[in-house]
């Protein structure tokens, strides 16, 4: 699609039906029926940044720090594994204890399990993503959260675009397999920028497209904006499909904040990944990027039990594989 034909869509409402069942036959086409389980770990939500939408930002005082050490993690590694995950997913503020040294060994510990992971732990230089590369890490996520440029400014004290783009080419010049997305209802935020984000993941050809809706945080510079429309996420969610048929596309946890079904719609709206929380519960409250996240009173289990019914419920099926791209299938 051009951005004309993109911006048409998300201007109107009266097609979104055919939409999400396009997006649909698309995913069941290129990616199958099954779904791919990652399992998150929150591991520190202690951040040097100040993202104006984010409730993890350093000036926002009121949050409970904390950092999980390698030894904890390992040991949700290990549950998850035992919980049947191929998959997990490492997720942090930028929190520069955990340096490249340290990394690097809870990477090499992690990998001695069958697993494939996941690293969402902010910008970093070519080096350090290449020393996470050669510890074995399979795959990055560095969502560009907009491609409007002057927005992404606003949104994003002393931090530059050109570097989040940067980040993005070295992960894929590396062999990372690359996730990005964006946060659809930002204050200012256009559809034709919404359109632009599409095609930045196109011409990336990203591998793993996350989008959410912008839920404004209670202790950030925008408690008062208006929260972002779930259907809206959904039609730019849909739409990343159609374009980039073969990627993974998680049903995010945002999505279900705003719709609680959300999660399964987005599923049946072009979807094929959810990333349940394998973290234990005294951790999943402070991890408060925006509120009224959803399970943070569920322990592992209770999540893996509850999303595998609720997949099984729509006639879906759990993935057993690792869940890379699938770059061959037409
Ligand atoms: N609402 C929704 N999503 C948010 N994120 C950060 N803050 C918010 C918010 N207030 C998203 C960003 C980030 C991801 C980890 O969480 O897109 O990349
Ligand atoms: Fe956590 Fe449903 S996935 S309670």
């Amino acid at each position: 699609m051009n951005k004309q034909e993109i911006i048409e869509i998300l201007s109107d409402n009266t097609k979104n039906d055919w939409l999400f069942k396009e997006a649909d036959k698309i995913r069941r086409e290129n990616v199958g029926d099954e779904v791919h389980l990652r399992g998150l770990i929150e591991f520190s939500n202690i951040c040097k940044r100040q993202c104006k939408y984010c409730g993890l930002r350093s000036a926002n005082k009121e949050i409970e720090r904390y950092r999980i050490l390698k030894d904890e993690i390992l040991t949700y590694v290990q549950n998850a594994v035992k919980m049947g995950y191929r998959t997990v997913v490492l997720q942090s503020g930028e929190d520069e204890y955990y340096d490249t040294d340290k990394m690097v060994e809870i990477i090499r510990e992690i990998k001695k399990f069958d697993v494939a992971l996941t690293l969402s732990i902010g910008e970093k230089t070519y080096d350090e993503f290449k020393a996470f590369k050669d510890a074995g890490a399979d795959r990055y996520l560095i969502r560009i959260e907009t491609t409007d440029k002057k927005l992404y400014q606003e949104m994003h004290p002393h931090a530059s675009f050109e570097n989040r783009v940067r980040c993005l080419y070295d992960l894929k010049s590396l062999g990372f397999e690359t996730g990005t997305g964006c946060l659809v209802g930002l204050p200012n935020q256009t559809i034709e920028s919404l359109a632009d984000d599409i095609l930045f993941f196109k011409e990336l050809d990203a591998d793993m497209i996350g989008i959410g809706p912008f839920i404004p945080h209670e202790q950030t510079p925008l408690k008062d904006a208006e929260k972002g429309n779930f259907w809206l996420a959904l039609k730019v969610m849909a739409l990343t499909r159609i374009n980039l048929p073969n990627i993974n596309i998680p049903a995010t946890t945002a999505m279900e904040t705003l719709n609680p079904n959300g999660r399964i719609i987005a599923l049946q709206s072009g979807a094929n990944v959810v990333m349940p929380n394998v973290t234990s519960k005294e951790y999943r409250a402070k991890y408060e990027i925006y509120p009224g996240k959803i399970c943070i009173n569920e322990n592992p289990e209770q999540c893996r039990g509850c999303i595998e019914g609720k997949i099984k419920a729509i006639g879906r099926t759990i993935s057993r594989e690792k869940g890379f791209r699938q770059k061959d299938r037409s």
